[in-house]
């Protein structure tokens, strides 16, 4: 027997989840607590009736000096904060924690330390409020962060882009979501954070490259795009061959790369979003989807989203590009993807378990 099986406490009794549904569904204000703790952002956040009325971001500085997230660093970090973090949360939403109907939290995918920490508060808060607990999945709020200020028609395309994803994602209805293609090695956040890295930027990278190429050429140089089937991305190629570019380049002038980090910034940031745009005009078309969204922290960078305006512009589209605070980690996308799973009365067994890896 395992571990989950041998505590079958709260699914032996189907009673309380029923009484959950059918007892908080007939209440008129739903105000949802929310917590994201899957990396290394510790945020709450508040939803009442689907509308943001907090959402808190602790970023944790401590990975800055290592070049990336330390996991078990942000483990520590996440306990650290999440009590203070939870507590201005509700305190900057103006209520009593006595309103909280329901508590949603990353459930995964993620770093399994991190998603411990907010899975562990969150049952605990939910039990000691006897409200239910909802368990959400990071990739699918990332999508479900459109719905915040805005109302995406059906069926949307949603280009996720994060620091460990890239998917192209077909949503049917909030909660009917298909990825139909992704990266089959590194995400796009990670090679714009690599590529970072080989210029001696400071992690994480990405904004830093996005800062640098708006002052670039991006075509100054010329970096090879992956050829891959259907919708699938690949970004390590493109990694690779900066890598080597920038040996070469080194060998003549040692100083390359600061003489020219703003047109290698414009050059690659150019290569990966031709890719990441190619793939989601192909699916556009072939699937004859005119509302499209760009989600996750990739979709801060200012070339992507200028981008998709211009595609939009071209081909039709409705385009939706979330506001800054929502594209990166933030509790009011779980709190949204909550407050849609409230809705059908999706609530979570006590019993529930955070899984680095997502299965959708
Ligand atoms: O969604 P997110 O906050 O965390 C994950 O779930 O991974 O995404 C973080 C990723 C990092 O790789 C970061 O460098 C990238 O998003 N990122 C950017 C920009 N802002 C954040 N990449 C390019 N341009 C940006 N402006
Ligand atoms: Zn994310």
């Amino acid at each position: 027997m395992n571990g989950a099986s041998q505590l079958q406490l709260h699914s032996s009794n189907p009673a309380k989840c029923i009484n959950f549904a059918t007892q908080n569904m007939s209440t008129k204000t739903i105000n949802i607590l929310a917590i994201e703790s899957s990396c290394d952002e510790t945020s709450a956040a508040v939803i009442r009736d689907g509308k943001v009325l907090s959402n808190q971001i602790a970023t944790q500085q401590v990975h800055e000096r290592y070049g990336g997230v330390v996991p078990e660093l942000a483990s520590r970090v996440h306990m650290q904060n999440i009590v203070p973090v939870v507590d201005a949360a509700i305190k900057d939403a103006g209520i009593d924690k006595n309103d909280i109907t329901a508590v949603a939290f990353t459930q995964s995918p993620g770093l399994i330390g991190s998603l411990l920490v907010g899975a562990c508060f969150a049952k605990a808060f939910a039990q000691a409020l006897d409200v239910p607990l909802i368990a959400v999945h990071h990739m699918q709020a990332h999508v479900l962060a459109h719905f915040i200020d805005s109302q995406p028609e059906f069926p949307f395309l949603c280009l996720t882009v994060s620091g460990g994803h890239t998917q192209i994602v077909l949503c049917r209805d909030y909660l009917d979501m298909e990825v139909i293609g992704e990266t089959i090695d590194d995400a796009a956040g990670e090679a714009f954070d690599k590529v970072a890295k080989m210029l001696g930027l400071p992690y994480p990278g990405g904004p830093l490259v996005d800062k640098y190429a708006n002052e670039g050429n991006p075509l100054a140089f010329k970096f090879p795009m992956s050829e891959m089937k259907e919708y699938q991305f690949s970004f390590s190629g493109i990694k690779t061959s900066v890598l080597y570019f920038l040996q070469a380049q080194k060998k003549i002038d040692p100083d390359f790369v600061e003489h020219h980090m703003k047109d290698i910034c414009a050059s690659v940031q150019y290569t990966i979003i031709n890719m990441l745009m190619g793939k989601l005009k192909k699916a556009a078309k072939e699937l004859n989807i005119k509302h499209i969204g760009i989600a996750g922290g990739v979709s801060a960078n200012s070339g992507l989203r200028r981008a998709l305006k211009e595609a939009g512009e071209k081909h039709g589209w409705q385009v939706y590009i979330p506001k800054f605070e929502y594209c990166t980690d933030n509790a009011a996308m779980i709190g949204i993807t909550g407050y849609y799973k409230y809705l059908k009365g999706a609530f979570a067994d006590l019993s529930v378990s955070p899984s680095a890896r997502a299965v959708w």
